[in-house]
């Protein structure tokens, strides 16, 4: 079973930015991002059972959200695979979709214990030296 990490029969996937996915929007060269994947729908636009109109609002968009509103069949879902160019690149994350990055979140949670902890020991620090500076 071939995976994506098998690449070495297959061409390397491109990589886009959402600012130059944001270039591409003419109906002769149209780019939008769904489920960060990058997909050039000029060829499609006159298929689309949804209409043409529908897709042109979203050029050089994230279309995921409006995407996924309609429920889409997978049927649509298969579709759309031969028009799909490229995926965006990681840094370009959003809220969005940091959702799928969850698992990677554990040590954000751990990081405001590493602070906390030394502001709380500076802070029992100063009262003990300030009682002992009354003290005597
Ligand atoms: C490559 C991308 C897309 C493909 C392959 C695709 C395919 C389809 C298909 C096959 C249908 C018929 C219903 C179904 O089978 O689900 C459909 C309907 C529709 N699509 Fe898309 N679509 C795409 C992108 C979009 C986008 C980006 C939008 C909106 C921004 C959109 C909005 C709609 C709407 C409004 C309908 C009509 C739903 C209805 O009449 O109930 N589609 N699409």
């Amino acid at each position: 079973m071939a995976t994506e990490s098998t690449k070495s029969d297959t061409a390397p996937i491109k990589l886009y930015s959402r600012e130059e996915v944001a270039k591409h929007t003419d109906t002769s060269d149209l780019w939008v991002i769904i489920n960060r994947k990058v997909y050039n729908l000029s060829a499609f636009l006159s298929e689309h059972p949804g209409g043409e109109e529908i897709i042109i609002e979203q050029a050089g968009q994230d279309a995921t959200e409006p995407f996924e509103d309609i429920g889409h069949s997978s049927d649509a879902r298969q579709m759309m695979e031969p028009y799909k160019i490229g995926e965006l690149e990681d840094a370009d994350v959003t809220e969005e979709n940091v959702m799928l990055h969850e698992d990677n979140s554990s040590s954000c949670s751990g990081s405001w214990r590493s602070w906390l902890i030394p502001i709380a020991l500076g802070a029992l620090a100063t009262l003990v030296y300030r009682y002992f500076i009354k003290a005597h």
